[in-house]
C-alpha cells in the first residue's frame, strides 16, 4: 500500500537542490541517445509508473523525429495521467497514457515488445526482492537488442552494485551509469544481449511500501 503524495512528489523536480532534477537531465540524456542511435526506425517504448511522464515527453518536444516513436505510458495516480495525456497531446508521437497498475504484466499487453523501457522513480520505493523480481522480468517487455533506463537511489545501504549484477544475471550488458555528485541519485542504462521473453499475463512482478 503506498502512502506518498506523488503528484506533490513531482513538486522536488523544480526545487533547487533536490536532485531530482539534475537526475531528469540525466535519464532524458539516455532516452535522447537511445532515439539518435535508432534513427530514423520506428521505435516503440513502455515506461512503467510513469508519473507525469516528463522524462519521455520532455525528450520527444525537442525532437524534429518524434512522430516515429509508439509509447505506453503506465501510472496510477489520475492527476498524472491527465498531466502527461495533456503534455503527450501537443505532440506527434503516437502516446498512449493508461491508468493502470504497472506492476502487472497484463498493463504492456498490446504495447510489446518494447525497443526502450524505462523503469524510473521504482527501484526505490519496493523491496530489493522485487526489484530482482522486476529485472528477472522485464526481458518479458524488451524486443531483440532493447534498452532499459532506471534510477535507483544510493542511499545506505547501497542496492545499485547489485541492480547492476542482476541486471547482468538476467542477459543485459551496461551501457551507462551515472551517479549524481555530492547526491545519491543514480540512472543506469542497460541493453538485452540475451533472448528476449514471451510476455507472460497475469504477473505481479512488484509492490510499492512508500
Ligand atoms: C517516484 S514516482 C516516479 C515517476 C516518474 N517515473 C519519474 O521518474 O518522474 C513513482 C510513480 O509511480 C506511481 N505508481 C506507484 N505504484 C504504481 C503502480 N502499481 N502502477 C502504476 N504506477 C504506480 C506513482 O503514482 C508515481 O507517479
Amino acid at each position: 500500500m503506498t502512502t506518498t503524495d506523488w503528484t506533490s512528489w513531482h513538486d522536488a523536480y523544480s526545487r533547487p537542490g533536490s536532485g531530482l532534477g539534475d537526475r531528469l537531465v540525466a535519464v532524458r540524456a539516455q532516452i535522447d541517445r537511445f532515439l539518435e542511435t535508432t534513427a530514423p526506425a520506428p521505435v516503440r517504448v513502455v515506461s512503467a509508473c510513469a508519473g507525469d511522464g516528463r522524462d519521455l515527453l520532455g525528450v520527444l518536444a525537442e525532437r524534429a523525429d518524434a512522430a516515429r516513436v509508439t509509447a505506453r505510458l503506465v501510472e496510477l495516480d489520475a492527476d498524472l495521467v491527465a498531466a502527461a495525456r495533456s503534455a503527450a497531446a501537443a505532440l506527434p508521437a503516437h502516446v498512449e497514457v493508461v491508468q493502470a497498475d504497472a506492476s502487472r504484466s497484463d498493463a504492456y499487453a498490446g504495447a510489446v515488445p518494447a525497443d526502450l523501457v524505462l523503469l524510473c522513480g521504482i527501484f526505490g520505493n519496493i523491496s530489493d526482492a522485487d526489484v530482482r523480481a522486476t529485472i528477472r522480468a522485464v526481458a518479458q517487455l524488451c524486443a531483440p537488442r532493447a534498452e532499459v533506463v532506471w534510477t535507483r537511489h544510493r542511499g545506505e545501504p547501497d542496492l545499485t552494485p547489485s541492480i547492476r549484477a542482476w541486471f547482468a544475471d538476467a542477459g543485459f550488458e551496461e551501457i551507462g551509469f551515472t551517479a549524481g555528485e555530492g547526491a545519491t541519485w543514480s540512472v543506469g542504462a542497460h541493453r538485452l544481449v540475451a533472448e528476449p521473453q514471451r510476455l507472460q499475463r497475469d504477473q505481479a512482478w512488484f509492490t510499492f511500501v512508500r
